[in-house]
């Protein structure tokens, strides 16, 4: 990986208004319909940081705490948190706005990882991610430990090969 880009580079903000026909019976946004907005705006940023075609690998678990209602302003932001060989983790932020109240709510945080692939799906590799801010630093050094245990996770690491997982908890994950 010789070239980096900054994170901020990658910075992605998208806005939505929940209408009808994204909600359920409650009148509230559909869980479906709000992860489909969280892939669309972090595969743009991973396409921004990569330069290249971008496939989903994984979505870290989200919860849904609190319902977002209907005529809701819905803010999604995302940006690159770091890069690995093909593939780089990209965090999200959701917010939803109630305009005419003037109340402002962040709802979700999250974090997808995306692979840079060739024209026939091959993953290729990408830039390094260069943090600047405190926040861009915090996510940039947590990305490893998160990358190794989705990767367990997906039985694609080995519990005795996540170094970095057993530091933080100072055990034997293995066993
Ligand atoms: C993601 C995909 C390209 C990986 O291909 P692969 O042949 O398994 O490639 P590799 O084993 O070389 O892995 C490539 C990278 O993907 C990462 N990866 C694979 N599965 C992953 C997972 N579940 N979570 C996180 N990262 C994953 C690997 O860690 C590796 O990262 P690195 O290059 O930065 O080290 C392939 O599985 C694919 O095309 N999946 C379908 C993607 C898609 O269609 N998404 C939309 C779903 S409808």
């Amino acid at each position: 990986m010789s070239k980096k880009k900054f994170a901020k580079e990658s910075a992605t903000i998208m806005t939505e208004m929940v209408l009808p026909n994204d909600t359920n019976t409650l009148n509230n946004l559909m869980g479906g319909r709000l992860m489909h907005w969280m892939d669309v705006v972090a595969a743009i940023a991973a396409q921004k940081h990569s330069n290249r075609i971008v496939v989903t690998a994984s979505a870290d678990s989200i919860s849904f705490k609190q319902p977002i209602a209907l005529g809701n302003v819905v803010t999604l932001q995302s940006k690159v948190t770091r890069a690995f060989n093909s593939s780089m983790e990209v965090f999200i932020e959701v917010s939803a706005e109630d305009i005419p109240a003037s109340k402002k709510t962040i709802t979700h945080r999250a974090f997808f990882t995306f692979v840079a692939v060739d024209q026939n799906g091959k993953p290729i590799e990408i830039p390094e991610v260069v943090p600047e801010t405190a926040e861009e630093i915090e996510l940039f050094d947590g990305a490893l430990r998160r990358r190794q245990l989705r990767l367990v996770l997906a039985k694609r690491m080995k519990p005795e090969d996540a170094m970095e997982l057993k530091s933080i908890f100072n055990l034997d994950i293995t066993k």
